[in-house]
Protein backbone atom coordinates (compact mmCIF):
# COMPACT_ATOMS: atom_id res chain seq x y z
CA UNK A 1 0.00 0.00 0.00
CA UNK A 2 1.25 3.52 -0.93
CA UNK A 3 2.11 5.86 2.12
CA UNK A 4 -0.54 8.08 0.91
CA UNK A 5 -2.93 5.45 1.17
CA UNK A 6 -1.92 4.05 4.19
CA UNK A 7 -2.30 8.03 5.53
CA UNK A 8 -5.93 8.20 4.21
CA UNK A 9 -6.34 4.89 6.10
CA UNK A 10 -5.36 6.27 9.13
CA UNK A 11 -7.47 9.16 8.39
CA UNK A 12 -10.38 7.26 7.64
CA UNK A 13 -10.37 4.87 10.28
CA UNK A 14 -10.35 7.88 12.50
CA UNK A 15 -13.55 10.03 11.02
CA UNK A 16 -15.49 7.08 10.26
CA UNK A 17 -15.11 4.69 13.60
CA UNK A 18 -15.11 7.56 15.94
CA UNK A 19 -17.31 10.97 14.53
CA UNK A 20 -17.57 11.65 18.56
CA UNK A 21 -16.73 15.21 19.17
CA UNK A 22 -13.67 16.52 20.39
CA UNK A 23 -13.57 18.31 23.07
CA UNK A 24 -10.89 19.73 25.76
CA UNK A 25 -11.76 19.09 29.98
CA UNK A 26 -13.62 22.77 29.48
CA UNK A 27 -17.26 21.56 31.24
CA UNK A 28 -16.12 18.88 32.89
CA UNK A 29 -16.26 18.92 36.52
CA UNK A 30 -12.45 19.21 36.69
CA UNK A 31 -12.60 21.63 33.91
CA UNK A 32 -9.22 22.18 31.87
CA UNK A 33 -5.94 21.63 32.21
CA UNK A 34 -4.15 25.35 32.29
CA UNK A 35 -2.16 25.57 28.83
CA UNK A 36 0.86 26.79 30.74
CA UNK A 37 0.96 23.71 32.74
CA UNK A 38 0.64 21.41 29.02
CA UNK A 39 3.15 23.51 27.89
CA UNK A 40 5.57 22.89 31.16
CA UNK A 41 4.87 18.95 30.97
CA UNK A 42 5.84 19.19 26.58
CA UNK A 43 8.54 21.27 27.78
CA UNK A 44 10.21 18.18 30.47
CA UNK A 45 9.57 15.77 27.55
CA UNK A 46 11.50 18.01 25.04
CA UNK A 47 14.23 17.62 27.35
CA UNK A 48 14.48 13.94 26.97
CA UNK A 49 13.90 13.39 23.66
CA UNK A 50 17.57 14.13 22.92
CA UNK A 51 17.12 15.75 19.43
CA UNK A 52 14.51 12.78 18.36
CA UNK A 53 11.01 13.42 17.46
CA UNK A 54 8.00 12.08 19.16
CA UNK A 55 4.74 11.48 17.68
CA UNK A 56 1.95 10.22 19.85
CA UNK A 57 -1.68 9.40 18.92
CA UNK A 58 -5.50 9.93 20.75
CA UNK A 59 -7.22 6.39 21.90
CA UNK A 60 -8.70 4.37 19.71
CA UNK A 61 -12.61 4.70 18.73
CA UNK A 62 -14.38 2.37 20.08
CA UNK A 63 -16.80 1.13 17.61
CA UNK A 64 -18.96 2.41 15.00
CA UNK A 65 -22.03 3.75 17.18
CA UNK A 66 -22.52 7.67 16.77
CA UNK A 67 -22.53 7.72 20.42
CA UNK A 68 -19.33 7.97 22.68
CA UNK A 69 -19.92 10.24 25.62
CA UNK A 70 -17.65 8.09 27.71
CA UNK A 71 -14.40 8.66 25.11
CA UNK A 72 -11.08 8.26 27.33
CA UNK A 73 -8.50 9.91 26.61
CA UNK A 74 -5.06 8.29 26.27
CA UNK A 75 -3.26 8.91 29.09
CA UNK A 76 -0.38 10.36 27.24
CA UNK A 77 -1.53 12.47 25.07
CA UNK A 78 -4.15 13.78 27.69
CA UNK A 79 -1.28 14.75 29.81
CA UNK A 80 0.71 16.56 27.22
CA UNK A 81 -2.45 18.02 25.53
CA UNK A 82 -5.22 18.37 27.52
CA UNK A 83 -7.96 17.10 24.93
CA UNK A 84 -10.58 14.44 24.29
CA UNK A 85 -9.43 14.23 20.35
CA UNK A 86 -10.48 10.85 19.06
CA UNK A 87 -8.73 10.74 15.74
CA UNK A 88 -5.68 13.14 16.79
CA UNK A 89 -1.81 12.89 16.85
CA UNK A 90 0.97 15.20 18.32
CA UNK A 91 4.31 15.79 16.99
CA UNK A 92 7.23 16.98 19.41
CA UNK A 93 10.43 17.98 18.18
CA UNK A 94 9.65 17.07 14.62
CA UNK A 95 13.04 17.41 12.84
CA UNK A 96 15.18 17.84 15.11
CA UNK A 97 13.44 21.30 16.45
CA UNK A 98 11.22 22.28 18.92
CA UNK A 99 8.20 22.21 17.37
CA UNK A 100 5.16 21.59 18.61
CA UNK A 101 2.50 20.34 15.97
CA UNK A 102 -1.10 19.25 17.08
CA UNK A 103 -3.13 17.40 14.18
CA UNK A 104 -6.84 17.26 14.57
CA UNK A 105 -9.65 16.04 12.18
CA UNK A 106 -11.38 18.63 10.19
CA UNK A 107 -15.22 19.25 11.73
CA UNK A 108 -17.54 17.05 9.90
CA UNK A 109 -21.19 18.85 9.99
CA UNK A 110 -23.20 15.41 9.55
CA UNK A 111 -21.65 13.49 12.22
CA UNK A 112 -21.81 16.54 14.48
CA UNK A 113 -25.67 16.30 13.63
CA UNK A 114 -25.23 13.17 15.96
CA UNK A 115 -22.47 13.78 18.33
CA UNK A 116 -22.82 18.12 18.71
CA UNK A 117 -20.28 20.27 18.03
CA UNK A 118 -16.89 19.49 17.16
CA UNK A 119 -13.57 21.25 17.85
CA UNK A 120 -11.83 21.36 14.44
CA UNK A 121 -8.04 22.09 13.91
CA UNK A 122 -7.66 26.19 14.60
CA UNK A 123 -7.23 28.76 17.02
CA UNK A 124 -9.85 27.59 19.75
CA UNK A 125 -7.72 24.17 20.25
CA UNK A 126 -4.28 26.11 20.26
CA UNK A 127 -5.55 28.32 22.99
CA UNK A 128 -6.67 25.74 24.90
CA UNK A 129 -3.46 23.46 24.89
CA UNK A 130 -0.64 26.47 24.11
CA UNK A 131 0.51 24.94 20.79
CA UNK A 132 0.55 27.36 18.02
CA UNK A 133 0.77 25.00 14.98
CA UNK A 134 -2.71 23.29 14.84
CA UNK A 135 -3.55 21.44 11.87
CA UNK A 136 -5.99 19.11 10.13
CA UNK A 137 -4.82 15.68 10.87
CA UNK A 138 -5.26 14.97 6.90
CA UNK A 139 -1.74 17.03 6.81
CA UNK A 140 -0.17 14.86 8.76
CA UNK A 141 0.37 12.30 5.90
CA UNK A 142 2.38 14.72 4.20
CA UNK A 143 4.12 16.52 6.84
CA UNK A 144 5.67 13.47 8.49
CA UNK A 145 8.88 13.01 6.64
CA UNK A 146 10.04 16.70 7.44
CA UNK A 147 9.19 15.38 11.35
CA UNK A 148 11.53 12.53 10.39
CA UNK A 149 14.47 14.84 9.89
CA UNK A 150 17.45 12.82 8.83
CA UNK A 151 15.01 9.63 8.35
CA UNK A 152 14.53 8.35 4.68
CA UNK A 153 18.15 6.26 4.12
CA UNK A 154 21.28 7.38 3.83
CA UNK A 155 23.96 6.75 6.93
CA UNK A 156 21.95 8.62 8.70
CA UNK A 157 18.96 6.82 8.69
CA UNK A 158 18.77 5.01 12.79
CA UNK A 159 20.50 7.54 14.14
CA UNK A 160 17.86 9.45 15.36
CA UNK A 161 14.76 7.09 14.93
CA UNK A 162 11.32 8.59 16.28
CA UNK A 163 9.57 7.51 19.82
CA UNK A 164 6.22 6.96 19.43
CA UNK A 165 2.85 6.21 21.52
CA UNK A 166 -0.12 4.92 20.39
CA UNK A 167 -3.60 5.23 22.13
CA UNK A 168 -4.42 2.25 20.05
CA UNK A 169 -2.54 -0.63 18.79
CA UNK A 170 -3.61 -0.08 15.37
CA UNK A 171 -2.18 3.77 14.95
CA UNK A 172 1.02 2.01 15.37
CA UNK A 173 0.82 -0.15 12.87
CA UNK A 174 -0.63 2.74 10.43
CA UNK A 175 1.84 4.77 11.44
CA UNK A 176 4.86 2.05 11.17
CA UNK A 177 3.64 1.85 7.50
CA UNK A 178 3.71 5.40 6.73
CA UNK A 179 7.64 5.89 8.17
CA UNK A 180 9.68 6.58 4.74
CA UNK A 181 11.52 3.68 3.25
CA UNK A 182 14.76 3.30 5.21
CA UNK A 183 13.34 4.77 8.74
CA UNK A 184 14.33 2.98 11.54
CA UNK A 185 12.00 1.42 13.44
CA UNK A 186 9.97 3.29 16.36
CA UNK A 187 10.76 3.40 19.92
CA UNK A 188 8.32 3.42 22.60
CA UNK A 189 8.00 6.86 24.35
CA UNK A 190 6.60 4.92 27.42
CA UNK A 191 9.43 4.95 29.36
CA UNK A 192 10.01 8.79 29.27
CA UNK A 193 6.53 9.33 29.82
CA UNK A 194 6.70 7.12 32.72
CA UNK A 195 9.48 8.61 34.31
CA UNK A 196 7.45 11.84 33.90
CA UNK A 197 4.33 10.92 35.53
CA UNK A 198 5.99 9.29 38.33
CA UNK A 199 6.42 12.79 39.52
CA UNK A 200 2.96 14.72 39.95
CA UNK A 201 2.82 18.58 39.07
CA UNK A 202 0.60 20.78 41.36
CA UNK A 203 -2.37 20.57 38.80
CA UNK A 204 -2.22 16.88 38.99
CA UNK A 205 -2.09 16.87 43.02
CA UNK A 206 -5.19 18.75 42.96
CA UNK A 207 -7.09 16.59 40.70
CA UNK A 208 -5.66 13.58 42.93
CA UNK A 209 -6.63 15.11 46.33
CA UNK A 210 -10.26 15.97 44.52
CA UNK A 211 -10.30 12.10 43.65
CA UNK A 212 -9.14 10.96 46.90
CA UNK A 213 -11.69 13.09 49.16
CA UNK A 214 -15.03 12.33 46.70
CA UNK A 215 -13.81 8.13 47.48
CA UNK A 216 -13.52 8.96 51.39
CA UNK A 217 -17.27 10.13 51.39
CA UNK A 218 -18.42 7.34 49.35
CA UNK A 219 -16.31 4.87 52.29
CA UNK A 220 -18.39 7.37 54.70
CA UNK A 221 -21.90 6.84 53.00
CA UNK A 222 -21.37 3.14 53.06
CA UNK A 223 -20.95 2.43 56.48
CA UNK A 224 -23.78 4.14 57.01
CA UNK A 225 -26.00 2.85 54.56
CA UNK A 226 -24.77 -0.93 55.38
CA UNK A 227 -26.85 -3.36 57.64
CA UNK A 228 -26.73 -7.49 57.22
CA UNK A 229 -29.28 -8.09 54.21
CA UNK A 230 -27.65 -5.38 52.25
CA UNK A 231 -26.62 -6.19 48.85
CA UNK A 232 -23.06 -5.67 48.00
CA UNK A 233 -24.32 -4.29 44.39
CA UNK A 234 -26.54 -1.30 46.65
CA UNK A 235 -23.55 -0.52 48.70
CA UNK A 236 -21.62 -0.35 44.88
CA UNK A 237 -24.59 1.63 43.80
CA UNK A 238 -24.13 3.88 47.03
CA UNK A 239 -20.65 4.47 46.34
CA UNK A 240 -20.61 5.60 42.94
CA UNK A 241 -23.85 7.86 43.23
CA UNK A 242 -21.78 9.62 46.24
CA UNK A 243 -18.68 9.84 43.65
CA UNK A 244 -21.02 10.96 40.54
CA UNK A 245 -22.60 13.66 42.59
CA UNK A 246 -19.39 14.71 43.73
CA UNK A 247 -17.80 15.02 40.22
CA UNK A 248 -16.51 12.00 39.25
CA UNK A 249 -17.01 11.05 35.79
CA UNK A 250 -16.31 7.39 36.32
CA UNK A 251 -14.54 4.73 38.76
CA UNK A 252 -10.56 4.32 38.25
CA UNK A 253 -11.30 0.65 38.51
CA UNK A 254 -14.20 -1.61 38.93
CA UNK A 255 -15.48 -0.97 42.42
CA UNK A 256 -14.25 -4.08 44.75
CA UNK A 257 -17.52 -4.64 47.30
CA UNK A 258 -16.34 -8.30 49.22
CA UNK A 259 -18.53 -9.22 52.38
CA UNK A 260 -17.47 -12.36 54.07
CA UNK A 261 -16.28 -15.14 51.64
CA UNK A 262 -15.73 -12.60 49.54
CA UNK A 263 -13.17 -10.07 51.32
CA UNK A 264 -10.72 -12.93 50.65
CA UNK A 265 -10.81 -12.20 46.91
CA UNK A 266 -8.46 -9.67 46.39
CA UNK A 267 -10.53 -7.93 43.00
CA UNK A 268 -13.86 -9.22 43.84
CA UNK A 269 -15.85 -7.27 41.88
CA UNK A 270 -18.83 -9.14 41.00
CA UNK A 271 -20.67 -7.59 43.69
CA UNK A 272 -23.71 -10.25 44.02
CA UNK A 273 -23.99 -11.20 47.40
CA UNK A 274 -25.81 -10.04 50.61
CA UNK A 275 -24.12 -8.90 53.62
CA UNK A 276 -24.88 -11.37 56.70
CA UNK A 277 -24.13 -10.34 60.52
CA UNK A 278 -20.74 -11.09 61.77
CA UNK A 279 -19.15 -10.58 58.08
CA UNK A 280 -16.32 -8.40 57.55
CA UNK A 281 -16.78 -6.45 54.08
CA UNK A 282 -13.75 -5.49 52.27
CA UNK A 283 -14.34 -1.88 49.98
CA UNK A 284 -11.41 -0.98 47.65
CA UNK A 285 -12.61 1.84 45.70
CA UNK A 286 -11.11 4.77 43.06
CA UNK A 287 -13.40 7.77 41.97
CA UNK A 288 -11.72 8.85 39.12
CA UNK A 289 -11.76 12.88 38.56
CA UNK A 290 -10.37 14.78 35.63
CA UNK A 291 -8.66 11.79 34.75
CA UNK A 292 -6.58 10.68 38.40
CA UNK A 293 -8.10 8.25 40.40
CA UNK A 294 -7.81 7.76 44.11
CA UNK A 295 -7.39 4.09 45.23
CA UNK A 296 -9.01 3.70 49.38
CA UNK A 297 -9.59 0.52 51.07
CA UNK A 298 -11.78 0.06 54.17
CA UNK A 299 -12.98 -2.89 55.84
CA UNK A 300 -16.06 -3.05 58.19
CA UNK A 301 -18.16 -5.15 60.03
CA UNK A 302 -21.49 -5.81 58.54
CA UNK A 303 -23.41 -5.23 61.59
CA UNK A 304 -22.16 -2.29 62.96
CA UNK A 305 -19.80 -4.16 65.16
CA UNK A 306 -16.46 -5.94 65.34
CA UNK A 307 -16.06 -9.25 67.12
CA UNK A 308 -13.05 -9.28 69.32
CA UNK A 309 -11.08 -11.69 66.90
CA UNK A 310 -11.87 -9.55 63.95
CA UNK A 311 -10.53 -6.43 66.01
CA UNK A 312 -7.85 -8.20 67.08
CA UNK A 313 -6.69 -9.10 63.14
CA UNK A 314 -8.03 -5.34 62.35
CA UNK A 315 -4.75 -4.11 64.66
CA UNK A 316 -2.47 -6.09 63.45
CA UNK A 317 -3.35 -4.75 60.01
CA UNK A 318 -2.89 -1.20 60.94
CA UNK A 319 0.38 -2.14 62.90
CA UNK A 320 2.04 -3.53 59.67
CA UNK A 321 0.61 -0.35 58.49
CA UNK A 322 2.19 2.17 60.49
CA UNK A 323 5.53 0.14 60.08
CA UNK A 324 5.25 0.68 56.33
CA UNK A 325 4.14 4.42 56.50
CA UNK A 326 7.63 4.92 57.92
CA UNK A 327 9.39 3.68 55.11
CA UNK A 328 7.77 6.54 52.73
CA UNK A 329 9.94 9.29 52.78
CA UNK A 330 12.48 10.57 49.70
CA UNK A 331 15.58 7.79 49.04
CA UNK A 332 13.57 4.58 50.20
CA UNK A 333 11.72 2.12 47.62
CA UNK A 334 8.51 -0.05 47.52
CA UNK A 335 10.91 -2.89 48.25
CA UNK A 336 11.53 -1.11 51.93
CA UNK A 337 8.20 -0.36 52.96
CA UNK A 338 6.86 -4.22 51.92
CA UNK A 339 10.03 -5.41 54.10
CA UNK A 340 8.81 -3.13 56.66
CA UNK A 341 5.32 -4.30 56.42
CA UNK A 342 6.18 -7.78 56.68
CA UNK A 343 8.84 -7.64 59.38
CA UNK A 344 6.21 -6.14 61.61
CA UNK A 345 3.78 -9.12 60.37
CA UNK A 346 6.46 -12.18 61.47
CA UNK A 347 7.04 -10.45 64.79
CA UNK A 348 3.98 -9.07 65.98
CA UNK A 349 1.24 -11.91 65.47
CA UNK A 350 1.32 -13.37 68.82
CA UNK A 351 -1.07 -16.42 68.60
CA UNK A 352 -3.70 -14.89 66.29
CA UNK A 353 -2.25 -17.17 63.21
CA UNK A 354 -1.82 -20.21 65.57
CA UNK A 355 1.97 -21.14 66.33
CA UNK A 356 3.43 -19.02 63.23
CA UNK A 357 3.21 -15.16 62.00
CA UNK A 358 0.08 -14.33 60.21
CA UNK A 359 2.72 -12.69 57.55
CA UNK A 360 2.04 -15.87 54.85
CA UNK A 361 -2.14 -14.40 55.22
CA UNK A 362 -0.63 -10.85 53.18
CA UNK A 363 -0.66 -12.49 49.71
CA UNK A 364 -0.15 -8.90 47.71
CA UNK A 365 2.55 -6.41 47.70
CA UNK A 366 1.44 -3.54 49.65
CA UNK A 367 2.39 -0.22 47.79
CA UNK A 368 1.59 0.73 43.79
CA UNK A 369 1.92 3.71 42.26
CA UNK A 370 -0.94 5.98 41.34
CA UNK A 371 -2.01 8.71 39.51
CA UNK A 372 -4.04 8.95 35.80
CA UNK A 373 -3.96 4.62 36.01
CA UNK A 374 -5.02 2.98 39.48
CA UNK A 375 -1.64 1.24 39.03
CA UNK A 376 0.28 3.96 37.23
CA UNK A 377 3.20 3.85 35.04
CA UNK A 378 6.74 3.89 36.83
CA UNK A 379 9.20 1.10 37.70
CA UNK A 380 8.35 0.04 40.83
CA UNK A 381 12.26 0.35 42.02
CA UNK A 382 12.54 3.54 41.23
CA UNK A 383 13.37 5.61 44.76
CA UNK A 384 10.86 7.47 46.34
CA UNK A 385 11.40 11.89 45.66
CA UNK A 386 8.97 13.87 46.20
CA UNK A 387 5.58 14.35 44.33
CA UNK A 388 5.41 10.65 43.96
CA UNK A 389 2.55 9.32 44.64
CA UNK A 390 1.65 5.75 45.65
CA UNK A 391 -0.62 3.02 48.02
CA UNK A 392 0.01 1.45 51.19
CA UNK A 393 -2.50 -1.37 51.48
CA UNK A 394 -1.50 -4.52 54.17
CA UNK A 395 -4.32 -7.00 53.86
CA UNK A 396 -4.63 -10.00 55.56
CA UNK A 397 -7.14 -12.62 54.18
CA UNK A 398 -8.11 -16.22 55.99
CA UNK A 399 -10.26 -18.23 53.67
CA UNK A 400 -10.76 -21.14 56.37
CA UNK A 401 -12.70 -17.96 58.43
CA UNK A 402 -14.20 -16.05 55.01
CA UNK A 403 -12.59 -13.21 56.90
CA UNK A 404 -10.24 -10.79 54.51
CA UNK A 405 -8.93 -7.77 55.86
CA UNK A 406 -7.26 -4.97 54.01
CA UNK A 407 -6.50 -0.67 54.97
CA UNK A 408 -5.33 1.03 51.72
CA UNK A 409 -4.44 4.54 51.97
CA UNK A 410 -2.48 7.07 49.28
CA UNK A 411 0.64 8.68 50.36
CA UNK A 412 2.17 11.35 48.47
CA UNK A 413 5.84 11.49 49.31
CA UNK A 414 7.21 14.85 50.74
CA UNK A 415 10.47 16.81 51.05
CA UNK A 416 10.60 15.50 54.47
CA UNK A 417 8.62 12.29 54.29
CA UNK A 418 5.20 11.99 53.66
CA UNK A 419 1.61 13.07 53.43
CA UNK A 420 -1.59 9.97 53.78
CA UNK A 421 -4.14 12.01 51.39
CA UNK A 422 -6.70 9.77 52.53
CA UNK A 423 -5.96 10.56 56.12
CA UNK A 424 -9.39 12.00 56.74
CA UNK A 425 -11.08 9.09 56.56
CA UNK A 426 -11.14 6.95 59.41
CA UNK A 427 -8.97 4.34 60.01
CA UNK A 428 -9.60 3.08 63.28
CA UNK A 429 -12.49 0.10 64.99
CA UNK A 430 -13.97 2.32 67.33
CA UNK A 431 -14.52 5.48 64.67
CA UNK A 432 -15.55 3.33 62.01
CA UNK A 433 -18.47 1.81 63.93
CA UNK A 434 -19.39 5.29 65.00
CA UNK A 435 -19.60 6.52 61.65
CA UNK A 436 -21.76 3.48 60.85
CA UNK A 437 -24.26 4.70 63.44
CA UNK A 438 -24.91 7.49 61.99
CA UNK A 439 -27.77 8.77 59.13
CA UNK A 440 -27.09 9.15 55.67
CA UNK A 441 -26.42 12.07 54.04
CA UNK A 442 -26.18 11.55 50.46
CA UNK A 443 -28.38 8.54 50.13
CA UNK A 444 -31.53 8.87 51.95
CA UNK A 445 -33.70 5.55 50.92
CA UNK A 446 -33.81 2.30 49.84
CA UNK A 447 -31.56 1.00 52.23
CA UNK A 448 -32.22 1.46 55.93
CA UNK A 449 -36.02 1.28 57.29
N1 LIG B 1 -7.38 -1.24 44.19
C1 LIG B 1 -7.20 -2.29 43.30
C2 LIG B 1 -5.79 -2.63 43.09
O1 LIG B 1 -4.90 -2.02 43.64
O2 LIG B 1 -5.48 -3.53 42.33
Amino acid sequence: MSIRKIGSAVFTLCLVLSPGSILAQEGSPAGSVPPEVLKARRQRLLAELNGAPAILSSAGPRGDYAQDSDYREDNAFFYLTGLEAPGGWLVLNGGGGEAEVLYLPPRAPAAERWTGPQMGPGPEAGALTGITEVRSAEALEEDLPLWLGGQGGGEEAGSNSPYGSFGDPRFREALASLLPEGASAIRPLAPLMARLRLVKDAEELERLRAAVEITCEAHRELWRVADPGTAEYELEAALEYVFKIHGAERVGFPSIVGSGPNSVILHYDKNRRSLEAGDLVVVDIGAEYGYYTADVTRTFPANGQFSPRQKALYELVLGAWAAGLEMIRPGSTMADVNRSVRDFLETRSGDLCGGTSCAPFLIHGVSHWLGMDVHDVGENRTPFVAGMVLTLEPGLYLPEEALGIRVEDDILVTETGHEVLSDALPRSTEEIEAVMKEAPIWVNSGFKD
